[in-house]
């Protein structure tokens, strides 16, 4: 047997380059794009779909019919989604530094604009005649109160019904409700339609590498696993920080702001890929078990856990940027929060004393999400010259953004005649390691879902298992508690947000290191 240690940077396990599972080409299918003159479309769908058009994952009768009520055609669409690929790849945020020409050809030539209202009983009866009989994914990249007329119209147009030959599915983008009351009449609305095996619950950050990696590191190792408890870990921290404001979101935000945005969903997400118990297989319903399960043992957030901010104006990097309530579509009070940390306790035999610091933010010091997994210290000071107390903390980062990789800090000897200890990282870089080209993340969502595989999208119980750890801080401040901190753009957040861990006598990593 090969020893691992003789592994060169982009070498898969065992000197064997053939994936664990080959891909497959997808089945023949219709992709609707509701929506499909907006933006998610032009920035992030159809470079996924490119990509995976030069992945070769694509059948030679895949198509997408963009649906729109804008004043386009199929000729314009194409040129116009040309455009941007040409604009993105140039960029490199597509897989190579040029367009591929024949695979953009490949791909143009299959798209095609069918205009009309999400509310007109015609433009389904016009999807109907041109999606035929075959295979259609139903792509709601539309706000979210149309989610439930437009899967109601599907259904009364005859476009949702499966058969042994046929499949129709239906994603669904964020935001999947306001709150949790919302989120559950909007799955028994879906489900009056669908059937839960048809609904495909996206939440982008399962479609970035390094997040489907927190399973692998976790579940496919052996020396991680069995540290992984309340034994051997001191506490956790998730930070999703952006030197982002609202941009031009401004309408959308004043109504949602940072805890609905970020915490049920995707925060949520890794909380519950870096929590959850193994499952039992890999298998879409397993995993999605399991997470359900760990969410379902969070405990009920109290207010004093919880801190909200927002930004004033302030500087990132230099420039100056402009407080919340100047930007645009905002009010001039607002009472928005665009920041918020909390602590969070699992009550489960693996995690009980356990607190989990969260925290997200616009407008903050630098980009970066990641989980920090803080161990225990050493039990007791062995080497005199360094006290347990001035010992390195042990600490592996996992880093989802802007870098991806996974991080250690540990303790090493400092060379020299004395024994003296000193703080050393061991750093695995995933772009150095696999040379893989940058992709949007909607690539591994939507092939998935042409496969029918929906382990990383979430199920209606994994919805509301989010919602539920939210909702007592939304109704304490519909009641009017909880203050609203402000912190200048460009730091790391307000002071109130490291009181939450001063007072248990710890203190967040800097955003900055
Ligand atoms: C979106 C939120 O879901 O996620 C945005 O609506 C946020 O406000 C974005 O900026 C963050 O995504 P990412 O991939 O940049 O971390």
């Amino acid at each position: 047997m090969s020893e691992s240690l003789e592994l060169e940077p982009g070498t898969p396990p065992e000197d064997d380059d053939r994936p664990l599972v080959a891909p497959r080409r997808s089945p023949p299918c219709t992709l609707v794009i509701f929506g499909g003159g907006g933006d998610l479309t032009r920035r992030l769908l159809v470079p996924a779909i490119y990509n995976l058009v030069g992945a070769g994952l694509l059948d030679e009768a895949f198509s997408i019919i963009a649906v729109d009520w804008s004043d386009l055609d199929s000729e314009g669409l194409r040129r116009e989604l040309g455009d941007t690929m040409r604009q993105f790849v140039s960029q490199r945020r597509a897989s190579a530094s040029e367009l591929h020409e024949a695979d953009w050809h490949w791909l143009s030539e299959r798209i095609s604009f069918l205009r009309g209202s999400f509310d007109d009983e015609q433009t389904y009866r016009t999807l109907a005649s041109r999606c035929g009989v075959g295979n259609c994914v139903f792509y709601l990249a539309v706000a979210a109160r149309f989610f439930g007329s437009i899967v109601g119209r599907l259904e009364a147009a005859g476009l949702t019904g499966e058969t042994e030959t046929r499949f129709r599915r239906v994603v669904v983008e964020k935001p999947f409700g306001f709150d949790l009351p919302s989120a559950r009449a909007l799955n028994a609305q879906l489900r009056q339609a669908l059937d839960e095996s048809q609904i495909y619950r996206i939440d982008h950050y399962l479609g970035k590498e390094t997040v489907q990696n927190i399973l692998a590191l976790r579940f496919s190792n052996g020396f991680f696993e069995p540290l992984w408890n309340r034994q051997n870990i001191d506490h956790v921290q998730i930070t999703a920080a952006e030197t982002v404001g609202v941009e031009k979101r401004g309408r959308f935000y004043e109504t949602t702001g940072a805890l609905r945005d970020m915490v049920p969903n995707h925060i949520m997400q890794l909380l519950a890929m870096v929590a959850m118990e193994a499952p039992i297989s890999f298998e879409a319903d397993a995993v999605r078990d399991e997470k359900s399960k760990v969410l379902a043992a969070v405990h009920k957030l109290a207010a004093d856990d919880i801190v909200r901010g927002q930004y004033a104006a302030g500087s990132i990097a230099g420039r100056a940027m402009a407080g919340y309530r100047e930007e645009p579509d905002v009010a001039p009070d607002s009472g928005t929060e665009t920041f918020v940390a909390m602590k969070l306790s699992i009550d489960n035999w693996r995690w009980s004393g356990v607190p989990f610091y969260l925290r997200t933010g616009k407008r903050l010091t630098t980009r970066k999400t990641e989980i920090a997994i803080h161990f225990k210290q050493a039990p007791y000071a062995l080497f005199r010259e360094t006290p347990v107390d001035k010992l390195t903390p042990n600490i592996m980062v996992l880093q989802i953004q802007p870098s991806e990789g996974v991080t250690m800090q540990f303790s090493a000897k400092v060379p020299g005649p004395t024994v003296k200890l000193g703080g050393v990282r061991m750093k695995f870089d995933y772009a150095d390691w696999f040379q893989e080209g940058p992709s949007t993340g909607y690539e591994t969502l939507i092939y998935d879902c042409l496969i029918g595989d929906a382990t990383l999208f979430q199920r209606a119980d994994n919805i509301e298992a989010g919602w539920s750890v939210v909702q007592p801080a939304l109704d304490s401040w519909h009641e009017g508690n909880g203050d609203l901190h402000p912190y200048a753009a460009g730091r790391p957040g307000p002071d109130a947000a490291d009181a939450l861990l001063a007072r248990d006598g710890r203190h967040w990593l800097r955003l900055n290191a």
